[in-house]
């Protein structure tokens, strides 16, 4: 009797775990089927974007309701600005929502900015005490080239000096940061007065994904506070300030790889940096007295819809299948796509595999830098591709004239990088390179 019963019972279990497994849709496809949740197709013809790491790229219903904020702005402006259903409320939701999936365990110690670069001026321009002629930023080779434009900006002004460890290519692995920034620390860091160190969490150019806790605890014995730049990491790797070492500041952008519109960031302060009047938003228009977070909240009529419209990029991953499923397919998708064309193109992978994101670094056959400007160039203007690299090479570093940085995205798929590979053999063929003469019958 028993055992029927609880064969029933058994069944029962069976049967809705079939009829409830089945009814889970089936997850929203990637690859070339997004390519309309953006604005890649115009007119018939596709945009084909290997740079999704420069600029981002915004999906369509993210801008559509991003007009929907604006229209409320416009009908009810007065509540807008002041009420607290108006763009306070979006500052609140996305910061809420943002802070959960970095990690952050008190969100009042974050503010939406609108780049990398306020969270940077935000901070560096006004540490307590102010920086001055007796101090020294510690930056990496790898900086992000307006940052370096700051730092000189700071010297020329406030005679602040700066200390640039260089970073040797290709990297082969988290040594290639922690060893130069090590013997730059033993040598000077007893010398000269080292107020702050800023690396990023993954670099520029080339990019690749620093050992950011390593890094935060080497400094912090020194006693040196970091900033972290981690521009090119929300959306695009995990973030998690939990486990940064106690990093001291932290910011990332929404516009680039969360989808989300342009002039949204999001900047981090570890609470005991919080002072009187530091950090200061770049325009500063709000009561001295104010605290952190007030600070940074009113500026008037300036449009913060982009920060209402991270909600909607949020949902829109969500809807993908969430951030592990977008960040798993851009990193397989990065690392598939380098293996293939350093193999095409028999030349080096710059970035090695456990330090690579959704992005990828390849050396490009050629030992000409012209060549290589004409080359991007060419894939730009003649087949509507975009890569990037070509100009910021430095070929005393590593002796690689030419590279590009290329960015995987779920709109894309294997063959769009089977495409580019063939693409850059044919371009440099024509350009009467030194390709070779194996590869021209491949053409
Ligand atoms: C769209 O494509 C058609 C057919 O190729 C062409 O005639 C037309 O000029 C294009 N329009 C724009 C705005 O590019
Ligand atoms: C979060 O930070 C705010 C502002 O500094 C503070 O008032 C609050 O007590 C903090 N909350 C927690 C849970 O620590
Ligand atoms: C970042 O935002 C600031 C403030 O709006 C603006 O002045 C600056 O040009 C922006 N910089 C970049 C690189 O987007
Ligand atoms: C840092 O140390 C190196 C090696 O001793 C030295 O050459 C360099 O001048 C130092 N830099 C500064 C800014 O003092
Ligand atoms: C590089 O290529 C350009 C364009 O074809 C050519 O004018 C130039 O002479 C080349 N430079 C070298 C060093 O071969």
């Amino acid at each position: 009797m028993l055992g029927t019963d609880m064969m029933i019972v058994f069944l029962l279990l069976i049967s809705t775990l079939v009829s409830s497994s089945s009814s889970i849709k089936d997850p929203i496809p990637f690859g070339n089927d997004r390519l309309n949740d953006f604005f890649f197709v115009k007119n018939g013809t596709i945009f084909h974007q290997f740079n999704h790491g420069a600029y981002g790229g915004t999906a369509k219903i993210v801008v559509e309701s991003q007009y929907k904020y604006v229209e409320q702005m416009e009908s009810s402006i007065r509540e807008w600005m002041n009420g607290a259903t108006g763009y306070r409320k979006c500052i609140i939701s996305a910061k809420q929502r943002l802070a959960e999936m970095m990690n952050i365990k008190n969100t009042s110690d974050t503010v939406l900015v609108d780049n990398a670069s306020e969270g940077i001026n935000a901070i560096i321009r006004n540490l307590d005490p102010p920086l001055g002629s007796s101090d020294y930023i510690l930056d990496l080779s790898t900086a992000y080239g307006p940052f370096k434009g700051l730092y000189q900006w700071l010297g020329s002004r406030y005679g602040v000096k700066t200390l640039e460890v260089p970073i040797q290519w290709p990297v082969t692995g988290p040594e290639s940061f922690i060893q130069p920034i090590t013997a730059a620390l033993e040598a000077n860091a007893s010398s000269i007065n080292i107020r702050v160190a800023i690396f990023s969490h993954v670099s520029a150019y080339p990019a690749v994904i620093l050992p950011v806790k390593q890094l935060v605890e080497l400094f912090h014995r020194y006693n040196i506070p970091v900033i972290v730049d981690g521009a090119h990491a929300l959306g695009n790797i995990e973030i998690n300030i939990e486990d940064m070492s106690n990093v001291d500041y932290y910011f990332t952008n929404t516009h680039k790889w969360l989808y989300s519109s342009k002039s949204s960031a999001i900047l981090y302060v570890r609470h005991d940096h919080q002072h009187l009047y530091v950090p200061a938003p770049a325009i500063v228009d709000s009561a001295m007295t104010d605290d952190f977070e007030s600070r940074f909240i009113w500026t008037g009529t300036r449009d913060r819809t982009p920060y209402c419209a991270i909600l909607s990029a949020l949902d829109y991953r969500q809807s993908l299948g969430g951030e592990k499923r977008i960040m798993n397919y851009n990193q397989d998708l990065a690392q598939y796509g380098g293996q293939y064309l350093s193999r095409l193109w028999e030349t080096k992978i710059l970035s090695p595999e456990n330090m690579q994101s959704g992005m990828t670094n390849v050396q490009v056959p050629t030992t000409n830098f012209t060549i290589c400007q004409m080359l991007v160039n060419e894939l730009y203007n003649t087949y509507d591709t975009m890569v990037s690299g070509a100009s910021n090479i430095a070929p005393e570093l590593g002796d690689i004239p030419c590279y590009l940085r290329l960015s995987a995205q779920i709109y894309q798929e294997k063959n769009d990088w089977h495409v580019l590979g063939a693409l850059v053999m044919k371009l440099l063929n024509q350009f009467n390179n030194n390709v070779p003469k194996e590869y021209i019958s491949k053409l």
